[in-house]
């Protein structure tokens, strides 16, 4: 019995790791074929750079939200907290000096919320988005997408 008990406090102080490492997990099968394991992406192929820039997104509502709309999570079939781990790994590994200094990680709950709000036309949206956050001298990666 003591057994367990301690096997589940060990449990319970494990799950943020828990958490990383799915979100890392789902990173390599299903993000780095593109966005590659440096998250460098390619800007001639259209896969905007992460280094330093993908935290701008989530400053802003409309950020937060073009994220959920991207194709390749769209396409991922992924749970929502499953997408708010890879999110927050991508985040934390490549958000830098683009994250707000009160980074808010997502939860499963907004991830939720943002999906169920349908972007048309996801290239638009970006630039939209990109425009307002230039506006506030915030800058996003190279986009060659017309
Ligand atoms: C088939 C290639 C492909 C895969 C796989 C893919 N992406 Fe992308 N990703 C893209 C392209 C292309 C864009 C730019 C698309 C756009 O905004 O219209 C993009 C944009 C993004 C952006 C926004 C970057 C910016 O500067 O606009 C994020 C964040 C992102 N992807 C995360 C992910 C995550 C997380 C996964 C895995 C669950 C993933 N992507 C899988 C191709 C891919």
């Amino acid at each position: 019995m003591r057994g367990l008990a301690v096997l589940a406090l060990g449990l319970a102080l494990a799950s943020p790791a828990l958490a990383q490492e799915a979100g890392r997990t789902n990173f390599i099968l299903r993000c780095a074929g593109c966005h590659a394991m440096d998250g460098s992406g390619s800007e001639p192929g259209g896969i905007p750079d992460f280094r330093n820039y993908v935290g701008a997104f989530a400053r802003t509502d409309d950020g937060r939200r073009y994220l959920m709309h991207v194709p390749g999570v769209v396409s991922a079939s992924l749970t929502d907290t499953e997408i708010a781990d890879v999110m927050n790994y991508v985040m934390d590994t490549w958000g830098g000096t683009s994250l707000a200094p009160d980074h808010r990680p997502f939860t499963g709950a907004e991830v939720t919320t943002l999906r169920a709000a349908p972007v048309a036309d996801v290239v638009a949206y970006r630039r939209k988005v990109a425009a307002d956050l230039m506006a506030q001298g915030i800058a996003t990666a190279g986009y060659p997408w017309p």
